[in-house]
């Protein structure tokens, strides 16, 4: 056998029972008793049960195959035949087959540690988990990117060091840049936001990180965050958008990703109901069902992942809690001319405590308020923007502001609520935590 030969994806072999194929792929479980071998293929669109027959195939493949360890790579040829009690309802008669590579010993066995599993997380990614959590991220991003594509946004690339910081409260990554400190970026929402005379409707695609020592379920260090950012958007049209948005990325996975929703033992009818509008909120009304549930909070207190789970329990579809108090927000958000405790600005938190998926708000456009919104935030927020640093950002507000709004959505939270998961480093590949960088 040689590699070039033209080889049929696992899934397609269902449909062939009776004429020759080649499949190629990496030995998922393998057995043997006597002179027979029972090995499973995976390749990404399944995996198939191989019989074979020691008195069938050549002494050569029988003892490489006999050798092979799990997670060799082979390429097999046989002939498919139904079989009722095989996974998939066929199996793989082999005539013939040649190990790619044979390697060492798999170090990933069953029953280990979450530990372990990350220290090998560049061979775990092969496990069933993994790979339907990639197809499924893979998926989810597209379909973001298709909704946004379709409501006329332009993807923009924003730099991902930047002098300016500290926007949004979360702690930055300070990187030596040459003979200055710079940050690695927590939003690129500011870059997005100057893009927006140009362009209209923006939105960027790329990681945020975040240098909060959380060790919760919930924060990556180094997140997939999609900002979108819009002329002429107001806080409630924002709000609209980003349901519409969330809708559609559910409703086509629920439509389309049948197995992998199956996979996750999510029901495809509890994601089509995930339809806009998604119940609304105040961050006063928010104090009060919590009150209720005998969670009493005083006004101004953010909420933590019980109150967000409290809230939510009942949901099956998110929510948005709006109008937050302007003492735990940061100065881009415009205080509401109708209650000016509070600006215009909404998280949307996904039910069963997956927590806020989304921050949005409209923006602080014109100079002079955005002015006394830094001096405010300075003086309730304890903390200092270096003017010279936003400089560029302030500007925007002199030539040809116009009102307009944006959001940044957390892909991970997003995928951790959709799929299930119980922790958030497993919705991205090498996830990045407190205590690891590496693999
Ligand atoms: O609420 P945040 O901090 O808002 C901003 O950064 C705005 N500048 C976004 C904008 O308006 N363009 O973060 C937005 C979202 C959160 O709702 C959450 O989903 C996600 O980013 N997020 C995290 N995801 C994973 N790990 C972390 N440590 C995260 N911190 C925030
Ligand atoms: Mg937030």
């Amino acid at each position: 056998m040689k590699i070039s030969t033209k080889t049929l994806p696992i899934a397609k072999v269902r449909g062939t029972t009776g004429a020759p194929v080649t499949i190629r792929g990496w030995i998922y479980r393998k057995r043997s008793s006597g002179g027979k071998a029972f090995a499973v293929i995976r390749d990404v669109t399944g995996t198939i049960q191989c019989v074979i027959d020691k008195a069938k195939i050549g002494e050569k493949e029988w003892e490489a195959m006999d050798k092979a360890y799990l997670e060799s790579s082979v390429l097999v040829r046989g002939t498919a035949r139904k079989d009722e009690r095989a996974p998939g309802g066929v199996e793989l008669d082999v005539d013939d087959l040649m190990i790619i590579h044979s390697g060492e010993q798999f170090p990933i066995t069953e029953y280990q540690s979450a530990e372990f599993l990350l220290d090998v997380r560049h061979l775990w990614l092969r496990s069933q988990k993994m790979v339907n959590v990639m197809k499924a991220r893979s998926h989810i991003f597209g379909y973001a990117r298709e909704f946004l594509d379709k409501n006329r946004f332009f993807e923009i690339t924003p730099p991902l060091l930047t002098a300016a910081g500290g926007e949004t409260g979360a702690s930055m990554f300070e990187v030596q840049y040459f003979d200055q400190k710079v940050y690695l970026t927590e939003s690129s929402q500011l870059y997005a936001e100057a893009m927006v005379p140009a362009l209209e409707r923006v939105y960027s695609f790329a990681p945020s990180y975040r240098a909060e020592k959380s060790r919760t379920t919930k924060h990556l260090t180094e997140y997939w965050h999609l900002e979108p950012e819009a002329a002429f958007f107001d806080n409630k049209k924002n709000m609209q958008f980003q349901e519409k948005l969330v809708s559609h990325i559910a409703n086509r996975l629920g439509k389309i990703d049948d197995e992998i929703v199956k996979y996750f033992e999510i029901k495809p009818e509890d994601l089509m109901k995930i339809k806009p509008p998604f119940k609304r909120l105040t961050y006063e009304k928010a104090l009060e069902v919590l009150g209720e549930k005998g969670d009493k909070k005083e006004w101004g207190a953010d909420f933590g992942v019980e109150d967000e789970r409290l809230l939510t329990e009942e949901e099956g579809a998110p929510i948005f809690v709006y109008n937050w108090p302007k003492e735990i927000k940061p100065f881009y958000m415009p205080i509401n001319p109708k209650d000016d405790r509070t600006v215009l600005c909404a998280d949307m938190l996904a039910p069963r405590g997956h927590g806020e998926i989304i921050g949005g708000s409209q923006r602080v456009w014109k100079m002079e308020e955005l002015m006394e919104r830094l001096e405010e935030v300075e003086k309730t927020q304890g903390v200092k923007f270096d003017r010279s640093k936003y400089s560029w950002w302030i500007d925007l507000r002199r030539y040809g502001s116009v009102p307009h709004s944006g959001f940044g959505m957390g892909m991970e939270r997003v995928i951790k609520w959709l799929l299930n998961l119980d922790h958030i480093r497993d919705a991205i590949p090498f996830p990045r935590l407190i205590n690891r960088v590496s693999p």
